[in-house]
């Protein structure tokens, strides 16, 4: 059985802003798309495929040195990035994880976890975590109108995995949407599963799978490595 990943990294990191791609930041003397390789590869995925910034693909080749893994042209947004991944997997995947390299300090326990609750008959699984912040519903002025309950919320990370037909389900079903000028609000692939009406599982998360988005969140991927294994 093929195990197959997608790393989207075709970002432009705006909210980052060092003025190149996220997937190219370093962290640790490693580039964040290589490290997001790394841990999928230690990980037990067979096959992994990039989506890369249109213009930068071979920087991504370059920073992807000698790893296996291959690189196709990204999209305008997260959902086309995927999808140009998608057309690119070998005709034996059975289980997809699509993992956005900006989650590079992801331990490969995570992507096993995932990986195996697919294997075990899933179609749709992600790591989850619970939120920490005290969550307030706003109004247009700002103005807290109610307070959410927690209960029962989750922060959903990557690596989220899937038996390939449904992936491949779902993103051809939001490409039809898109096409006939449908908005399609999900924000992430487990989001266009649910919209066929496939039923997404979780298994825990972890917080060194969180997010590089903002120089702080950079800060903070740098002191972990630093740090060494936790
Ligand atoms: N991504 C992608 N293609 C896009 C947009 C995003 O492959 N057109 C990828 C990013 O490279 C990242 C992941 O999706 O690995 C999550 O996106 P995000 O954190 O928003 O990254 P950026 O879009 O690069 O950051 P920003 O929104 O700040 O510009
Ligand atoms: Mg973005």
């Amino acid at each position: 059985m093929t195990v197959a990943a997608i790393v989207p990294a075709a970002g432009r990191g705006e909210r980052l802003g060092l003025g190149r791609p996220k997937a190219l930041a370093v962290v640790g003397g490693q580039t964040l798309v290589a490290r997001a390789v790394d841990g999928l590869i230690e990980g037990g995925v067979d096959v992994v495929v990039v989506a890369a910034p249109p213009g930068d693909e071979d920087a991504v080749r370059e920073a992807l040195d000698h790893r296996r893994a291959t690189v196709v042209t990204g999209a305008d947004d997260r959902v086309g990035s995927v999808a140009a991944a998608l057309d690119m997997l070998p005709a034996t995947t059975e289980v997809v994880v699509v993992h956005d390299a900006a989650r590079c300090l992801c331990p490969p326990a995570v992507v096993r976890a995932v990986v195996e609750a697919v294997r075990s008959g899933h179609r749709a699984v992600v790591p989850a975590t619970a939120v920490a912040d005290t969550l307030k519903r706003t109004g247009p002025g700002g103005q807290v109108t109610a307070t959410v309950d927690r209960s029962g919320l989750a922060a959903v990370q990557t690596p989220q995995g899937f038996a390939a037909a449904t992936l491949r389900a779902a993103h051809e079903q939001a490409r039809v949407r898109r096409g006939a000028g449908e908005p399609v609000a999900a924000t992430d692939d487990a989001g266009l599963a649910e919209d066929i009406g496939v039923t997404v599982v979780t298994v825990p998360g972890d917080p060194r799978a969180f997010k590089v988005t903002t120089p702080l969140d950079l800060a903070m991927a740098e002191a972990l490595v630093t740090a060494g294994p936790a």
